[in-house]
């Protein structure tokens, strides 16, 4: 199954999920491939893989243009292997992927066929997407078919959950063997701004009650991406974090729960 962990806003937590998705479906058991999706390479320099990101030879703009050596069918010359799960990482030159898949007819799908070629034999595919609406987003919610929502919540997610789904019924129209399924939100980083119960109603309302997770305004979030790592892996001890362990125990609940429904929707 592959799930793209999608928003077109800035800021609200899709890399943290990714990486903490990929840790807890890890953590159950599974083979995990995440995929850095945006050419900011957030997941990839968080993950500690700076060197990747700025010198590596071949980038995912090299496998989906298709313009050198590399073809759609090379995506696994991309691929590191994680102590808890692999990744294709991103790469600067993917800031030209945007604009080249712009003038392709099917640039879009490009992501989509690299993966239909190179599955890999990995139980699920996590895609962390950039933070605005272009064909590197849209390849990814091509590409996996199904997407959960990370977002703050607040009144200004409702308009970018719109303008999303608006965008996702786009994609469906165009393509028509196309159906892309919601696997649920992600409520982050609550208690920050003081949320309103209306606004999680709201996303209850929208979403259903099993597919609205919460996870809490907590550093231990932020000390387990320090570490690179999702929560599963992150010592709090090693880290000189050590009040940080009750925390680390509640957030692997909260993951552990998102991992579970994205199982039964597999
Ligand atoms: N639950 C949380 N508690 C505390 N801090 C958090 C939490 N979730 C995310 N953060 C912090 O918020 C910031 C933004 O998170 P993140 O990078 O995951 O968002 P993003 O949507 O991927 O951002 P971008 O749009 O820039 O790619 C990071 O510094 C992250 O460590
Ligand atoms: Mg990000």
């Amino acid at each position: 199954m592959r799930v793209n962990v999608g928003m077109q806003k800035g800021g609200v937590g899709k890399t943290t999920t990714s990486i903490n998705l990929a840790g807890a479906l890890s953590d159950r058991g599974h083979d995990v491939l995440a995929i850095d999706a945006d050419p900011q390479g957030g997941l990839t320099l968080k993950l500690g893989y700076r060197d990747r990101y700025r010198e590596a030879e071949y980038a995912t703009y090299d496998v989906l243009s298709e313009m050198g050596q590399l073809s759609l069918d090379d995506l696994d010359e991309l691929v590191v292997e994680g102590k808890e799960f692999d990744l294709v990482p991103s790469h600067l030159r993917n800031f030209r992927l945007e604009k080249h898949l712009y003038s392709e007819a099917r640039g879009v799908e490009a992501l989509k066929l690299a993966l239909d070629r190179h599955e890999g034999g990995y139980d699920y595919i996590v895609i962390d997407s950039p933070p605005n609406l272009g064909p590197l987003a849209d390849g990814a919610l091509l590409a996996a078919e199904n997407v959960l929502f990370p977002s703050h919540a607040n009144t200004i997610a409702q308009d970018s959950l719109q303008i999303l789904f608006d965008e996702i019924d786009t994609l469906e129209d165009k393509f028509d063997d196309v159906e892309i399924s919601t696997v649920g939100a992600v409520l982050n980083e609550v208690g920050k701004d003081g949320v309103s119960s209306e606004m999680k109603d709201w996303f209850v309302e929208t979403f259903g009650e099993d597919y609205v997770f919460e996870i809490p305004d907590w550093t231990a979030v932020e000390h387990s991406i320090e570490s690179r790592s999702s929560v599963f892996a992150y010592n709090p001890d090693d880290a000189g974090y050590p009040w940080d362990t009750d925390k680390v125990e509640e957030l692997r609940d909260r993951y552990t729960e998102i991992a579970k429904h994205t199982e039964s929707l597999s």
